[in-house]
């Protein structure tokens, strides 16, 4: 079928709710090369929403799913064990952070590890509360969903939404007049105190859930010494933590795992995207004591730590523990200077920020009010595309643009991409 054709049929098959960014109809994927089914060649900045860090089709993953099909495609763990499954398990307790005993329980995706640790947590401490942020991305399960903060798209008119959430500020420094993390960390924690004295009593708290980078929220984190300070006060309540590092993980940040970057102390880490070069699985890893407190039957899936994606995984955490965390450290060099170049010389670009190469900038309608400018950045995804170039916004305001190229772009590609945006950024 013709590209017309596909997508004719898309809008008779497909319902409108499940999104398209691009009208970009993929034929196959290389590194952070895409090419649809024209021809045209377009360059990756998106990794299909932060799950390429490995690259499209790393030889060394697709070898190691090529292998493992013709040996078992499922069997459901549950029903008969498979190696792939406790291999995996056993390095991601390895290779998180936390100098304690570890278990992993393995899904499909991250908003199924999302309930699973909100699960788990709930079940270990025998409460119900869950403490989230403003900003926060969990995905769109009902407790992924009732995580989230952002109302249109992901929430509008599915309510009900799960009960005994509370969300509290994030401390987002760009968005106080004088830019100040000391600041904006007092404000967050003093509102996290207030909700426990006129809110929910902390003790009732099973869990605080967060990013420590905010993913969909706009590539927002706040330093060492809050999530530190934010550890303490919740701890000395009991409260566990649950660190999402689902789109921070597997070297997108120059580390491994974010957390290891602020440092940060945690019960539970949730891991999916770059886990496997895209297949579908996610991990729970935590506290063996707390990962143990199901009864048997309470955890688990058909599919989950699928054979195939088990191997994916593996493979993928051997390829980038091999040399691609440099990688991403460089690639995150070169993207920050063009970015505060674009911050100088553009009237619109407003903040730079991130981690490695979890890098954005967010877009203002002028400097001095700070104004979400959602229309423009609308209008410079929209030429990034005409210039085929994939690229992703975030932000609650849709103002920021964000980088997740794979860690295996070449330096020409990465500057071919960039200078796209730069162009894009003059026309506005
Ligand atoms: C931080 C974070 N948590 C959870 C999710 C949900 O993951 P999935 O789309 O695999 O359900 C996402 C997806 O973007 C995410 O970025």
């Amino acid at each position: 079928m013709n590209k017309t054709e596909l997508l004719a049929l898309r809008k008779e098959a497909i319902p409108r709710g499940v999104f398209n960014l691009s009208d970009c109809i993929v034929e196959s994927a290389k590194g952070a090369i895409i090419k649809d089914i024209d021809g045209n060649e377009w360059i990756d900045f998106s990794g299909g929403i932060g799950v390429l860090n490995a690259g499209h089709c790393h030889e060394k993953v697709v070898n190691a799913i090529k292998e493992q099909v013709d040996k078992l495609i499922h069997s459901c763990f549950h029903v008969s064990m498979y190696e792939g499954y406790i291999k995996l398990a056993d390095k991601l307790n390895q290779i998180t952070p936390g100098d304690f005993k570890k278990k992993t329980m393995l899904a499909n995706s991250g908003a199924e590890a999302v309930d699973n640790a909100i699960k788990i947590a709930r079940q270990f401490t025998g409460r119900p509360g869950i403490l989230c942020f403003d900003n926060a991305f969990h995905g769109r399960t009902y407790m992924g969903m009732s995580l989230t903060s952002k109302v249109t798209p992901y929430k509008k008119g599915f309510g009900p939404l799960m009960n005994d959430i509370y969300r509290i500020p994030f401390p987002n420094a760009y968005r106080l007049s004088e830019n100040n993390q000391a600041k904006a960390n007092i404000i967050a924690l003093n509102a996290l105190k207030k909700t426990f004295k006129d809110t929910c009593d902390p003790e009732t708290i099973a869990a605080i859930i967060y990013e420590p980078i905010q993913g969909e929220g706009g590539f927002i984190h706040a330093d060492e010494a809050f999530y530190r300070e934010l550890r303490q006060l919740t701890e000395s309540y009991g409260i566990l933590t649950i660190i999402d590092e689902i789109q921070t993980g597997f070297g997108r940040t120059g580390k491994m795992f974010a957390s290891e970057y602020f440092n940060i102390d945690f019960d539970i880490i949730i891991l999916a995207k770059s886990m496997a070069s895209g297949m579908p699985i996610s991990a729970i890893t935590g506290k063996d004591k707390i990962m143990d407190a199901s009864q048997i039957g309470g955890l688990g899936g058909t599919y989950g730590g699928n054979p195939l994606a088990c191997a994916a995984a593996l493979a993928t955490i051997e390829v980038l523990e091999e040399n691609l965390l440099d990688r991403a450290n460089a690639i995150g060099e070169k993207i920050h200077a063009t970015f505060k170049r674009f911050e100088k010389d553009s009237p619109y670009v407003g903040n730079v920020r991130g981690v490695g190469a979890m890098m954005a900038f967010e877009l203002v309608e002028d400097k001095e009010s700070k104004k979400p400018a959602t229309d423009l950045t609308t209008k410079l995804a929209s030429y990034c595309r005409e210039n085929n170039l994939s690229m992703i916004t975030a932000g609650t305001y849709s103002n920021v643009v964000r980088i997740l190229v794979p860690f295996t772009v070449s330096d020409d590609i990465l500057e071919r991409g960039l200078d796209i945006i730069e162009k894009g950024l003059k026309k506005l």
